[in-house]
């Protein structure tokens, strides 16, 4: 422990951030990958996330780093075909078969790399200790001496996890502590969209997305993801409302589809994809008290297309619009967003960052934005898109159809 210094003495000499030139990447790292950091990224297997990482290795060693990719999964001769069908040709990237962390520090030593990647964590281990790869102790041991490794060399260390049914990177939280960073791919399978999200960063703002589409030649980025989420939307069909949502700082357009069908089962079902199901039954008490619309013996089924998810309250009145319109088979009009929370009283409050969401639905070509009045009042500049703003759920209907 050094002396205790004045803040103003202290000289800080910021390393440029390595860019991989994947844009999609490095935005959902905050600009690039910072020297020296310990970089988590999670997801369900075969997501994508093997894929991802060797396409930013094959960037960087073209831009000429050094990297090294060490697998405890997949042979050398398996990594090369994949490289292949992603055309990554260099040599600058060096894959390493191994799961022994001890071995891999000492083939360090010889080729010293400028990026390491360890793919994947709950494969390696550490022979200091008897318990078995994957275990809490082994994930702790591996981990904590890679990042103790990262931060002596300054070398940015990638490392892969899977994560479990539940959402926790599988094993321990304590690796998500230990990490700068922690980036989840996700997605589903049904779908070639992938979402890279930072959920955590020491280096940037959290949040931040990337959004890339599984092709047969790898990960290809999606510069405007509104139009593509928006590209299989339905003309004129009831049931559909386009909300403008917030990812990071990233405005993203995203059809919300409802179905509302009188149900033939004593207890109706309620079926949430990609929104949360409690938020649903919310809305649907609310429906029924502050508008007297009441739902009760139909099943009521919402989906975000393009298998995107939306946690954010500011969906609430796209739902309820999805719903209503549904519900009495009347098409939204297709030239409207809608965005603002829903209160218990049926009030509609403001949300963040109203601009952001009404320039994008602006850029797209939407004329007409549903807000809250709250939020219409630091918007009144914007101009070429007439706003709406309400105050009540009760308002609703007179403005959506
Ligand atoms: P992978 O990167 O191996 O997933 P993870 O490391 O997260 O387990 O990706 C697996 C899936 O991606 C696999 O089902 C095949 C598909 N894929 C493509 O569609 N195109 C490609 O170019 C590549 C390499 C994989
Ligand atoms: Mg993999």
């Amino acid at each position: 422990m050094g002396m205790p210094l004045p803040i103003d003495s202290i000289s800080v000499d910021p390393e440029p951030r390595l860019i991989t030139g994947i844009v999609e990447f490095d935005r959902a790292l905050g600009g690039g990958i910072v020297p020296g950091s310990l970089i988590l990224l999670g997801g369900d297997p075969g997501i994508g996330k093997s894929t991802l990482i060797l396409q930013a290795a094959g960037r960087l060693s073209g831009k000429g780093f050094k990297s090294l990719y060490l697998s405890g999964e997949e042979s050398p001769q398996q990594i090369k075909l994949r490289a292949e069908r992603l055309s990554i040709h260099s040599g600058n990237l060096f894959i390493l078969s191994g799961a022994c962390i001890e071995d891999l520090f000492d083939k360090m030593k010889e080729l010293k790399p400028d990026i390491l990647i360890v793919d994947s964590i709950q494969t390696t281990y550490a022979s200091s200790l008897p318990s078995a790869p994957g275990s809490v102790g082994q994930l702790r041991e591996v981990s904590s001496k890679l990042l103790r490794w990262a931060k002596e060399t300054n070398v940015p260390t990638f490392l892969i996890g899977h994560v479990t049914k539940d959402g926790a990177i599988a094993g321990p939280k304590v690796l998500e502590h230990l990490v700068d960073t922690v980036l989840y791919f996700e997605g589903d399978n049904n779908h070639q969209y992938r979402i890279i999200r930072a959920v955590k960063n020491r280096f940037g703002a959290s949040n931040e997305i990337g959004v890339f589409e599984m092709k047969e030649a790898g990960l290809i980025e999606v510069g405007n993801p509104s139009r593509i989420f928006l590209e299989e939307r339905p003309e004129r069909i009831a049931g559909s409302v386009v909300i403008p949502c917030l990812e990071g700082t990233r405005p993203i357009l995203v059809e919300i589809q409802a179905l509302v069908t009188p149900s033939p089962l004593g207890t109706p079902r309620r079926t949430a994809i990609g929104v949360d199901h409690n938020r649903v039954s919310l809305l649907t008490a609310v429906l029924a008290k502050r508008m007297g619309i009441g739902l009760g013996d139909q099943d009521i089924f919402v989906n975000v297309a393009g298998g995107l998810k939306v946690d954010e309250p500011a969906a609430d009145l796209g739902i309820v619009s999805a719903m209503i319109s549904s519900h009495l088979d009347k098409p939204v009009a297709s030239d409207i967003v809608i965005f603002g929370e829903i209160g218990l009283a049926g009030e509609i409050r403001g949300v963040s960052q109203p601009e952001l969401r009404i320039n994008e639905a602006k850029k797209l070509g939407f004329k007409r934005c549903l807000l809250s009045k709250s939020n219409m009042d630091i918007c009144r500049a914007i101009s070429n898109i007439e706003l709406v703003g309400l105050d009540s759920v009760r308002d609703l209907m007179q403005v959506i159809f």
